[in-house]
């Protein structure tokens, strides 16, 4: 009905002008299923509904919630903000709109709405920042969004607008996400669909902050796809669809569901408890979006682990050799004074080959007093990868380095390696294959995959990844040596037996 009306226009709109130009001012528009699935999730039926729509474009989500309306005969008064500051489109988003008023009109819905051919976050700067007082009837029940994709500069207004939740340079999507947070009535909704970055990411931590201690989520819609969601305009993104409440009053459980794209139907549905997905207390409030039941009972065993690497007095840090900055230091060949220099192709069945016989990078390091800041003591290490492709079924790619199995007294550990340091001390064998249990087990995996959808281990993410006790890792590095074999089903297995065995073993013992 309306959507579908209002999306034949926007088609040819988006023909008109094209990608390219859309591109630069952050415009993709949302096809009807994701609107109208969008608008099944808003759940206020009041009579009267102040509604605003942020980066409006064509008026496509505003249109999926009138269609709502007209099945709820308790809504009878409708008013509607529209902000959109592209002029290009906005005669179009005036036409559709009164399509929409006419639409609700004829069946007995009083109508208002204002378009703001206006920037929502500057038009908001001093409500934002508390020089300007709203009353609750300025603020909104519901506020749906797509809201524009774009990296801008910390010195571009919006982030100076908001820099109370900006860290480093900030996406303007969630700046739209904080502002729709503020801008809603006590226990008002919003509905956005976004990308997924700002769950996991030091840079998004001030928005998480503020966002998840303003608002309660209720509901996410994963897509496994990266394609597709976005029809027409093949946005490379991850998005996820979610809806919050504005209330501070603690709630048990989100509604997860996932889909492959926006085609199929919903593959998973499930009811998580809040802190599966979002740990209030801990520091970087990152958020874990399982889409599977094994994902869901993963989260449960890793985060009933009480401890993190540099809890433990370990932690990930960054290889220091960055081969153009050391092209004086780093040789093709072994001489005098050179030590070995250990990149990703080092790495054979998660143990270090050194040297390989075809190497495309120079495998040495030249160990004098220029090097000597770039250089790392030869200690027990457990390197791990920083990149990987897409194509590949780990994220999490580990190997193990023994200094007794190296004679030089360094190493230098090349900048796409992350390594595993003690900070006082040697790792022991049993610790470095405990250790090794863990990371190479699909656990980790998984539970670093459902935190971090990119392809890059971050050292700050992987540091607060939960960890069991150094008792239980000692025991499952002894445990790992008595099989003799380091592949990922003998670590699931040693921490199945462990962990699981032990649970249900709890739990018969409680029932
Ligand atoms: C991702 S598009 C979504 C459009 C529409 N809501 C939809 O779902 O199809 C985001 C829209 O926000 C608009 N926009 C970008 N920056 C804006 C700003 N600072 N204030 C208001 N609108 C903005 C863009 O012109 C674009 O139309």
């Amino acid at each position: 009905m309306l959507v579908n009306q209002i999306y034949d226009t926007t088609i040819e709109y988006g023909k008109r002008v094209g990608k390219s130009i859309r591109k630069k001012i952050g415009q993709f528009f949302t096809p009807p299923s994701i609107a109208n699935y969008m608008a099944s999730l808003m759940e206020c039926n009041q009579s009267t509904i102040r509604i605003l729509d942020t980066g409006a474009g064509t008026g496509i989500l505003t249109a999926g919630l009138c269609e709502r309306f007209l099945e709820h005969d308790t809504i009878t008064h409708v008013h509607i903000d529209l902000y959109e500051n592209d002029e290009n489109v906005l005669s179009l988003l005036r036409e559709n709109m009164e399509l929409v008023r006419t639409t609700l009109e004829q069946n007995g819905k009083i109508v208002s709405y204002t378009v703001f051919e206006e920037n929502f976050i500057l038009s908001h700067d001093d409500f934002w920042n508390d020089r300007e007082e709203k009353s609750k009837g300025e603020l909104y029940d519901v506020i749906i969004s797509n809201p524009p994709y774009k990296k801008i500069a910390k010195s571009e207004p919006e982030s100076v607008v908001m820099d109370s939740v900006v860290h480093g340079q900030p996406n303007i999507y969630f700046l739209f996400m904080a502002m729709a947070a503020k801008l809603l009535k006590p226990n008002g909704e919003l509905i956005f669909i976004t990308p997924r970055s700002f769950t996991s990411g030091l840079y998004f931590r001030k928005f998480r902050e503020y966002f998840l201690n303003t608002v309660r989520l209720t509901n996410i819609h994963l897509f496994h796809s990266r394609l597709d969601v976005f029809d027409g305009d093949k946005v490379l993104q991850e998005a996820i669809i979610l809806r919050a409440v504005k209330t501070t009053q603690a709630t048990d459980s989100i509604l997860i569901s996932a889909s492959q794209d926006m085609y199929t139907g919903e593959s998973f549905v499930h009811e998580v408890p809040y802190g599966t997905v979002v740990d209030m207390s801990s520091e970087n409030l990152f958020m874990l979006i399982p889409s599977s039941v094994e994902e869901v009972e993963l989260l449960t065993i890793v985060n009933s682990w009480d401890y993190n690497l540099i809890e433990l007095g370990y932690k990930l840090k960054t290889g220091p050799v960055v081969d153009f900055r050391a092209l004086d230091l780093i040789k093709e060949e072994s001489e005098e004074n050179t030590v070995p220099l250990l990149w990703a192709n080092h790495f054979e069945n998660n143990r270090i080959t050194f040297p390989v016989s075809v190497s495309k990078n120079p495998q040495y390091i030249v160990d004098t007093e220029d090097s000597k800041s770039v250089l790392l003591p030869s200690r027990n290490y457990l390197l791990v990868k920083r990149f990987t492709s897409k194509e590949e079924r780990r994220r999490v790619q580990c190997s193990l380095y023994f200094a007794d199995e190296f004679i030089n007294e360094k190493v230098g550990v090349e900048n796409h390696l992350n390594y595993i340091t003690k900070l006082k001390g040697e790792i022991t064998k049993e610790e470095m294959y405990g250790l090794f249990v863990l990371f190479n087990s699909s656990y980790i995996d998984i539970y670093y995959r459902i935190l971090n959808g990119s392809t890059q281990v971050n050292a700050t993410e992987f540091n607060a990844i939960p960890l069991p006790s150094l008792d239980d890792i000692i025991r499952m590095g002894k445990r790992l040596l008595e099989t003799n074999s380091i592949t990922t089903e003998t670590c699931d297995t040693i921490i199945e037996e462990m962990f699981i065995v032990q649970n249900s073993k709890q739990e018969r013992n409680v029932g």
